[in-house]
């Protein structure tokens, strides 16, 4: 891969796409959200009744699916076949159990050699838990966002109340704990922060604090 890729890994609501949207954006490279894609297919197994314990089902009905993550003025649009889900996949159903389905090997498999093949087409900015560990070691640039699990599900809240979905800010912070618990722990690639990747702790800092710290870091190493 000759690109310049900046992989940020963390765990849930760190402000790694928030922060991954706006890198790439100034720099004018691509953004690859991963974990959009683990969603994508949660929503199509949750939508077809696939067992989520079942890998080589969830296999299956991957293998049958495009996810393209279309990029627009506006944005990131997530597109499964051609069902715009970008809204979808960030429900409550989706994101209770996309750990579990990306917790089986042969679909992450499938979705690095997916991964891999997006990160060949530019310089990219690609987010998710495994990006500077597995996905692309050779990243040039690594990042590792991290915030305290008060903040992350403060964070969540105000997001949410933006939208004017009612949530508890209790629940959040366990559905966030929980989730973080299953990435970190499964046995094929989990959340684990990269021995080369830079560590920023996000909790008092803005997001554009964030991002041009980033640029900052990618430019040096450009
Ligand atoms: O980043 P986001 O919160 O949208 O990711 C949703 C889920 O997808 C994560 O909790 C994790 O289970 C899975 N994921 C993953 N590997 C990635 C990106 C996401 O396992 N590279």
């Amino acid at each position: 891969n000759k690109q310049m890729n900046i992989a940020i890994d963390g765990p849930a609501g760190a402000g790694k796409s928030t922060v991954a949207k706006l890198v790439a954006e100034q720099l004018s490279f691509l953004y690859i959200d991963t974990g959009a894609m683990y969603r994508a297919l949660t929503y199509a197994a949750l939508k077809e009744g696939v067992e989520l314990t079942n890998g080589q089902a969830l296999n299956h009905l991957l293998n049958g699916l495009t996810i393209t993550l279309q990029h627009e003025k506006s944005g990131v649009s997530v597109l499964l076949n051609d069902e715009d889900v970008t809204e979808v996949i960030r429900n409550k159903d989706v994101t209770a159990n996309v750990s579990l389905v990306s917790s089986h090997e042969s679909v992450r498999l499938e979705m690095v050699e997916r991964q891999r093949t997006l990160a060949d087409k530019g310089h990219a900015v690609l987010d998710g838990r495994d990006i500077g560990t597995f996905v692309l070691p050779d990243a040039k640039l690594k990042v590792f966002l991290t915030a305290s699990v008060e903040e992350r599900a403060r964070r969540r809240y105000e997001e949410h109340q933006a939208k004017g979905i009612v949530s508890d800010l209790e629940q959040l912070k366990n559905d966030i704990a929980k989730r973080d618990e299953l990435d970190s722990t499964r046995e094929f690639a989990p959340l684990k922060q990269a021995a080369d990747a830079i560590v920023i702790d996000t909790t008092t800092l803005s997001i554009p604090e964030v991002a041009d710290s980033i640029i900052e870091l990618a430019k040096e190493r450009a």
